[in-house]
């Protein structure tokens, strides 16, 4: 088990109008107690508003999806830090891999993303993970190393990461704890490299790719794995809070 605070973070994507939310998140704030888990949700930009109206006061933060490297300018349907800062947001993702595929997103571009967040007091959750392919070519760590490369100018502890191998994300295939736990080990052992002390005492490595309630109590165990990023049972708050309940034990 992970010595660090474990985090669980709910990623919507495109799913949920507002109505969809404020039940969510009155579930949410009626079966989640205390906990020792922090717990972030991702939702759309366009519920950013009702996210924060439902779940103010509540140990509950929430974040962006995505951020533009400017604060602001002519980006037609971007968002930038101070607009997530301006909706109560805590957090931001920074180069899920479904923008690096839908959006071209690049490693150095998604670090720029996560420069802006820290300038605007967000904090970024990094994105990383393989393709099949690369795995089965045996390239994972490469591909790993590259993705990290480039966050080696943010400071020590200032962001978070999630590992989410692309052919575990909505598939309903997850990766096997020891299949993780390589995977975050070797994600750490880079980190401390870069960043010294802070990436083994503070730096949260999720993992991400078809957590469920039924596998979220095993893929706890591994102590470098220090929480999920939840896409496909986030959207159900029964779901999350199964999850979040699993990560408490
Ligand atoms: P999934 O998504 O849980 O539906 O696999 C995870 C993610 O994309 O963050």
């Amino acid at each position: 088990m992970s010595p660090r605070r474990l985090l669980v973070g709910g990623n919507w994507k495109m799913h949920k109008v507002r109505d969809d939310a404020r039940r969510f998140c009155e579930h949410l704030r009626t079966g989640l107690g205390a906990t020792a888990v922090d717990v972030v949700l991702f939702p759309s930009a366009t519920l950013l508003p009702v996210v924060a109206e439902s779940l103010q006061d509540t140990p509950v933060t929430w974040g962006g999806q995505d951020i533009h490297p400017e604060d602001a300018g002519a980006h037609t349907g971007d968002i930038s830090g101070p607009q997530l800062v301006d909706t109560g947001c805590a957090w931001v993702l920074c180069g899920h891999s479904e923008r690096r595929r839908d959006h071209g997103e690049s490693s150095d571009l998604v670090a720029t993303k996560a420069a802006a967040a820290l300038r605007n007091g967000l904090k970024p959750l990094v994105c990383v993970g393989e393709t099949l392919e690369q795995r089965q070519q045996g390239h994972t760590e490469d591909i790993l190393a590259d993705q990290l490369r480039p966050l080696r100018e943010l400071p020590a502890g200032s962001f978070d990461i999630a590992y989410e191998p692309i052919w575990a994300i909505g598939t309903g295939e997850t990766a096997t704890p020891s299949q993780a736990a390589a995977a975050h080990a070797f994600l750490r052992q880079q980190m401390i490299k870069t960043w010294g002390e802070p990436a083994e005492a503070t730096l949260r490595i999720l993992y991400g790719g078809s957590v469920k309630p039924e596998n979220a109590a095993d893929m706890i165990l591994p102590q470098d794995i220090d929480g999920f990023l939840v896409g496909g049972a986030s959207l159900d708050a029964a779901q999350f809070l199964a999850i979040i309940s699993a990560c408490g034990r």
